[in-house]
């Protein structure tokens, strides 16, 4: 008899959200969702999951389509590393013919760490894991009072033993569908419904007032500012573009012409800056315009600062000449950030 476990588990079939994976035991179907799930939240994140395993219903249409299509499919959700790890490891999958089947073979996935192995291997194969997410994370700190960081060593450790502790062997799948849902929608990072809550009898948190306060994190997330001067190029009915290759964020989407500088530089500077003369033709003598200036856009680890700047130039230009040339009209086909898109839609 697990108290804990019933408890979450009765509460769990009255108050569950109707969500499509979980109605599937299929671990690939089970897998897109998780990847999609680790960095953003269900209403969001169950579009993309439609769309995606309607384009790609398989492990084996999956590791057959572009990376661009790929990529395209998750624009807008970020994080698009998670995108580029899934294709090549849907391509490993296709080549051994079958989806692992065992722990240690689902984490040798890329981008699959504990936390999803467990996931899919629970949902999927009903084995015993326990899944420990930052839902876990809050409901275990809560209701056991643990007040070591969970960014600690220490803490996660805690954390990870109560939780194999307390998982329902029997119906693994279950419990930790269950444990999720009830820190997502009960036992809340900023308004947990404790007056309405099953647990509230032998929750530590809750006896010492300690709700608010747990889990305790010690390193606070830094972020730093970027500051990015994009250029619109117009030449006639086209535009140029380019693949980012810079390993730290939006690696292989599109972008426009840019160039990144360590401050925030007015119309003046960005003007005399040497990288933007490297990309005009000394046949060209463009007029820039400053059309969004300031435009922040936050994302987990940085703040970027973007201008964008639109030019005209000649159809038959030099300008530009290493960038990609495409028609102004086919731009919706590339992948690009969500920050570009919003241009896009403004000025288009
Ligand atoms: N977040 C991560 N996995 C989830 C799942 N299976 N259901 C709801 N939210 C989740």
């Amino acid at each position: 008899m697990n108290d804990f476990s019933n408890t979450i588990i009765n509460w769990y079939e009255e108050h569950k959200r109707d969500l499509p994976w979980r109605k599937t035991k299929d671990p690939f179907l089970i897998w897109v969702s998780e990847i999609i799930l680790q960095q953003t939240r269900v209403e969001q994140g169950l579009d993309y999951y439609q769309r995606f395993v309607s384009r790609f219903p398989n492990v084996f249409k999956l590791a057959e389509a572009e990376e661009d299509e790929v990529l395209k499919c998750w624009q807008g959700l970020g994080y698009y590393s998670r995108a580029r790890n899934i294709h090549m490891a849907a391509k490993q999958i296709a080549e051994i013919g079958e989806f692992p089947k065992t722990l240690e073979d689902v984490l040798n996935l890329r981008g699959v760490g504990e936390y999803t192995a467990a996931a899919i291997c629970s949902f999927a194969y009903d084995m015993p894991y326990a899944v420990v997410d930052g839902n876990v994370y809050r409901v275990l700190s809560r209701w056991l009072g643990i007040d070591r960081p969970i960014d600690s060593g220490e803490g996660k450790r805690m954390i990870s033993e109560a939780a194999k502790m307390l998982l329902d062997k029997n119906r693994p799948a279950l419990h930790n569908q269950a444990i999720m849902e009830f820190g997502a929608l009960q036992c809340t990072k900023n308004n947990p419904n404790c007056m309405f809550c099953p647990l509230i009898d032998c929750c530590i948190a809750y006896k010492k007032g300690l709700v608010e306060t747990l889990p305790v994190k010690q390193h606070k997330t830094k972020t730093s500012n970027r500051y990015y001067n994009y250029i619109f190029v117009r030449m006639g009915e086209e535009t140029v573009i380019h693949k980012r290759i810079a390993d730290d964020i939006w690696k292989n989407l599109y972008e426009f012409p840019m160039i990144e500088t360590d401050r925030a530089v007015s119309e003046e500077e960005f003007y005399s800056l040497p990288q933007l003369h490297n990309m005009i033709s000394s046949n060209d003598k463009p007029v820039f315009k400053l059309v969004q200036k300031g435009v922040k856009h936050v994302l987990s680890h940085r703040i970027i600062y973007a201008n964008f700047y639109e030019v005209n130039l000649p159809e038959d230009s030099e300008s530009f000449k290493n960038y990609h040339k495409i028609k102004i009209n086919d731009i919706h086909k590339f992948a690009v950030s969500r920050l570009i898109n919003q241009f896009l839609s403004l000025t288009l």
